[in-house]
This record gives C-alpha cells, sequence and structure tokens, in this order.
C-alpha cells in the first residue's frame, strides 16, 4: 500500500475541481494541468463519484464540483483534500468494514507504516472500546477512525497523548459545531451528560521511547434519537440529536485531525505539555464534581480535584487524595 496519495492523479485532479469552488473546470484546462488524456480524466471523475463525491459533467464544458463541504460519504480524497496542509498525517484509507480500525493499523505499523496513516470506515464487526469492553454503533451514520502515531514522548506520557485527543473532538465538536460538548476524564466526550464520542489509545515501546501510538476514535454522528439502541438511549446521544442537522463525516474527521495535530505536537517538550495540561484542566468537566469511582469489582464516591502531569485524576476520598491512572468514572454532580 504506498503511504502517501496526496501527489496521485485522483487527488490531483478532485483538487483542481475544489480549487475553482462549484465554477466548471473545462476539460482541456484539466487535460493540460494534469497531463493527461480527456478519457482518463472521464475515468478518474468516475472513481471520484464511486467514493460518493457530487461531480457534474456539463457537455461540452467540463466540470464542476458540487457540495462538497456538505458530502457525508467517506471519501479519502476528500478527507486527504481537507488535510492537505497536515504534514503529520501522510494518508487517508478508506475500508468499508473492518473488524477494528484498531487492529488495521496495528498491522500497519507492524509494517513500517509511517506516522500519519489514517484508517476510517462505515461498519466494525468488532469494534473495541476502554477496558476491554465493545464498541458496536450502527453503520453508515458514524465515525470510526484510527490513526498511526509515532511521538518522541516516553511511554508515561501516552496519557497526554488520549487528553490532546479529547480537546481535539470537543473542541471540533463545540466551535464547528455548536455542540453542547465536554470531556469527562480522561478522553470520553459527553453533551448534557450523555456519551457522544470514545477514544481509545493503545502504544507499543520501552518506558523511554514509544515505538507507536494508535488513537482510535468514534463518535456517533448522524444518528436520529430513534436509531439509538434503546438500551443505551438513557447514556447516548449524536451530533445530529445534539444539533438537529446532518453533519459532514468527513469535515468533522478533518476538523479532529487539524486540532489533534496542533496539540500532538505540543508534547515534544516539556513546555507544550504543561501548556497542554492547563488547557485539558480548564477543559475538563470531571474536575470538581462529585464522581463515582469503577475500579474492577471496586466502587468509591470521591470528588474529583486535579490532573496530574502525567493525566492521571485526584480523586478526593473519605478526605484522603487517590491518584488514579485509569478508572471509570461516573459524573455525579457538581460540588
Ligand atoms: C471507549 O470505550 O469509550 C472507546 C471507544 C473507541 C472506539 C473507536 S471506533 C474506532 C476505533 N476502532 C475501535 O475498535 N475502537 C476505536
Amino acid at each position: 500500500m504506498p503511504f502517501n496519495d496526496k501527489s496521485n492523479s485522483r487527488f490531483k485532479l478532485f483538487s483542481q475541481l475544489a480549487e475553482a469552488d462549484t465554477a466548471v473546470v473545462s476539460s482541456s484546462a484539466l487535460t493540460e494541468n494534469l497531463g493527461m488524456s480527456r478519457q482518463a480524466i472521464f475515468k478518474l471523475v468516475g472513481t471520484l463519484r464511486e467514493e460518493g463525491l457530487d461531480i457534474e459533467s456539463i457537455p461540452r464544458r467540463g466540470y464542476a464540483l458540487r457540495n462538497c463541504r456538505d458530502a457525508d460519504a467517506l471519501s479519502p480524497t476528500l478527507i486527504n483534500y481537507f488535510l492537505k496542509d497536515e504534514k503529520m498525517f501522510s494518508k487517508c484509507v478508506y475500508i468499508p468494514e473492518v473488524d477494528s480500525t484498531q487492529q488495521v493499523i496495528k498491522k500497519l505499523a507492524a509494517q513500517g507504516a509511517p506516522e500519519g496513516i489514517i484508517v476510517v470506515t462505515d461498519h466494525q464487526t468488532l469494534g473495541r472500546g476502554r477496558r476491554g469492553r465493545t464498541w458496536i454503533t450502527p453503520n453508515g451514520k458514524n465515525l470510526f477512525f484510527s490513526v498511526l502515531l509515532r511521538p518522541k514522548i516516553a511511554t508515561g506520557d501516552v496519557q497526554l497523548l488520549n487528553l490532546a485527543a479529547a480537546l481535539a473532538v470537543s473542541g471540533a465538536l463545540k466551535e464547528e459545531h455548536c455542540v453542547p460538548a465536554e470531556i469527562k476524564w480522561p478522553n470520553d466526550i459527553l453533551a448534557r451528560g450523555k456519551k457522544l464520542c470514545g477514544i481509545l489509545s493503545e502504544s507499543a515501546g520501552e518506558p523511554d521511547r514509544v515505538y507507536y501510538a494508535i488513537t482510535g476514535i468514534g463518535v456517533n454522528v448522524n444518528l436520529p434519537s430513534g436509531n439509538i439502541n434503546e438500551d443505551i438511549a438513557r447514556v447516548a446521544t449524536s451530533v445530529q440529536v445534539e444539533t438537529g442537522k446532518i453533519t459532514s463525516r468527513p469535515l468533522l474527521l478533518s476538523q479532529i485531525f487539524i486540532r489533534f495535530a496542533a496539540l500532538a505536537g505540543m508534547l515534544s517538550d516539556e513546555r507544550g505539555k504543561a501548556e497542554i495540561l492547563s488547557i485539558y484542566r480548564k477543559n475538563c468537566a470531571t474536575l470538581g464534581k462529585e464522581v463515582r469511582v469503577i475500579e474492577d469489582e471496586k466502587k468509591y464516591l470521591g470528588t474529583a480535584r486535579d490532573i496530574t502531569d502525567q493525566g492521571a485524576i485526584i480523586v478526593n476520598i473519605d478526605g484522603r487524595d487517590i491518584v488514579l491512572a485509569a478508572a471509570d468514572i461516573q459524573h455525579l454532580r457538581q460540588v
């Protein structure tokens, strides 16, 4: 699998159409700029349409792109185009159905794939969540994707990558789509107390060096309330339920990555890490709340006090501050 698609002809043709916005680009301009025959361009337009892109052919004039920012199909060319200025992301690969995007990335990592490869799918058959749980939500409506990172950080700082991902998702949802998104430590994204997105980070390495990290993100996007399984409707929501609108999944995915690239890039030095932690502390809705902590079979009530420099949570339980690196937390109320 080639690891960079930004120079292939499909991407170049799409870029020419996208730069013209919705104006018609003449076939002669395309043949000249791309150094391809009309026949080759006709074929490439067909492959872009197969990705779900709306390209109109105007007889004897040329081609025009329609509704690119509203497109909901997970077109890898569109996603690569939205991420064209992001150096961290090399390529987005779309696979219609997979067991888990985490598994696909794990295999690519073992083959030496570079940082920044994104795998996105419409349907996961074995989607995985935190703490060994499953993550299965309806296909064709949500976002399921994972990205391979090769960060220059110590293994103990992988949790900070997790926090950066939570900031990226909540920021994109709040600032670009007006979703009342908030972060529940470490990286659940909630809206009005219901879960909207889950993030799973896994890594391989030695104590002082991470070989690779995989961040997997699942967002409930275009799921009307009636489609949310009755068992989970009490605790889950979607972007559509929160905004009343259909949201373009490629657009949301790239907005998340543009933020994630900036935040993850800050983790390579101490100043950047301190800044991420400070932004996270301001944005983590868990802090100051009365919480229920669930650790294996045990449950405790306490008050969430702070986040440590490595991203663990400090909960005051019966007057004692306890540091929890990994646990399930439920919000009870503001103290
Ligand atoms: C959680 O338990 O909250 C984390 C859920 C993470 C789900 C995403 S969907 C894309 C990626 N592939 C997986 O199998 N899991 C993650």
